[in-house]
């Protein structure tokens, strides 16, 4: 099969493109860096010990894309390319709605142009905004808190209304939890520019002293130690769950891909501390807005119909986060 992976040298496509020629399938990469490095591209020819078809364009750009589709025989895309970060997003609103938007039609436009009506979308678990219940089912409720999951929700409302006019599309949607963690030997990983955002960049900083101390986000949730509590996966075994997708596509379908298990902001900060045999300092502060205080999947759905079941541990996610950075500092 072969396989067009959109942005795929951001974190999880690359993993994708790694887990896709490990599993003997043909890849052509797009990506156009406005979130990625030149270098993780060789980085990723290095890891996989082949050549790699990679194109470098935007994906909002038809005539660029137009020249892919002709150039490659696609089978199916696997779509990544976008912007992800939910605090710019209420900063910088059109930037996320154009970008995500314009970047996904565009990509539908050329795609059934070209007859290749195989397609995954990658989706988050921000689409179900504050559950009423917990595990999360694909079946729950949906809104959004944020100009980002915005986007997200309004991509899988034109894919449902795309295949309800025209059911020789096979359209998967996948709703990501929390993606952590890098391939073992640590060539591949996440190092956001700036100040991170998310949890485990920002502990990975501090356990190298970049960063002075962790501010750990409220500890009154109703959780068993009172921190934010969430499903966080190992991005090896996200990018495995695409392979399964894209390998079983048929129809319209929607899946959670998470562990099924929800751990605490402390779990993680102790648990990355234990097996890194480093410290972590950290401090409790007023909860960050907008937060809720549980998210975790309910995984069998992806577990009955596409064979899938993370099966890295907390230790592994916190051990290759950790391996990632001590290898980008030895480079320099
Ligand atoms: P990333 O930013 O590391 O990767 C995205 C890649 O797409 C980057 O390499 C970027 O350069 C490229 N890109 C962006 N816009 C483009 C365009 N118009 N044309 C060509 N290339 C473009 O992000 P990621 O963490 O790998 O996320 C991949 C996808 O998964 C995104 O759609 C994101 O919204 C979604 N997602 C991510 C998470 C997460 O926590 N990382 C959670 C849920 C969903
Ligand atoms: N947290 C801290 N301190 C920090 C950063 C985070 O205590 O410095 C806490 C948060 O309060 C939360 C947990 O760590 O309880 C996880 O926070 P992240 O920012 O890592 O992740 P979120 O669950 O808030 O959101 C992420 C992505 C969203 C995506 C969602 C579900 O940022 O885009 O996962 O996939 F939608």
């Amino acid at each position: 099969m072969k396989v067009l992976v959109t942005g795929g040298i951001g974190y999880i496509g690359s993993h994708t493109v790694y887990e896709l020629i490990k599993a003997k399938h043909d890849v052509v990469i797009v990506d156009n860096f406005s979130n990625s490095k030149k270098e993780t591209l060789e980085k990723l020819k290095n890891l996989v010990g082949q050549d790699l078809s990679f194109y470098e364009g935007d994906v909002c750009d038809k005539a660029f894309l137009e020249k892919v589709f002709q150039e490659e025989k696609i089978d199916v895309v696997i779509h990544f390319a976008g912007f992800k970060a939910v605090g710019e997003s209420v900063e910088k609103p059109l930037l996320y709605y154009q970008n995500n938007l314009e970047s996904t039609l565009t990509l539908l436009e050329v795609m059934g142009k070209h007859n290749c009506k195989n397609l995954i979308f990658s989706s988050s678990a921000t689409v179900y905004g504050s559950p009423e219940h917990l595990p999360i089912k694909e079946d729950f409720p949906l809104s959004t808190t944020n100009p980002y999951g915005t986007t997200k929700l309004m991509i899988e409302k034109i894919l449902k209304d795309l295949y309800q006019s025209d059911s020789s599309w096979n359209i998967t949607i996948l709703r990501y939890f929390n993606p952590i963690g890098n391939e073992e030997s640590g060539t591949l990983g996440e190092d956001p520019k700036g100040i991170p955002n998310n949890l485990m960049p920002y502990i990975v900083r501090v356990a190298t002293g970049e960063l002075e101390i962790l501010s750990v986000f409220g500890d009154d949730y109703d959780t068993k130690d009172g921190t934010g509590v969430r499903d966080y996966i190992h991005v090896v075994d996200l990018a495995r769950g695409h392979v399964l997708a894209a390998e079983k596509l048929s129809g319209l379908s929607i899946y959670n891909l998470g562990t099924g298990h929800g751990y605490s902001v402390l779990d993680l900060v102790k648990t990355f501390e234990k097996v890194n045999n480093v410290k972590v300092p950290y401090k409790i502060t007023d909860r960050r807005p907008g937060d809720i205080a549980m998210c975790y999947a309910d995984v069998t759905k992806a577990k009955e119909e596409l064979s899938f079941e993370a099966e890295k541990t907390l230790e592994d996610m916190c051990r290759d986060s950790y391996t990632y950075i001590k290898n980008c500092k030895k480079q320099g």
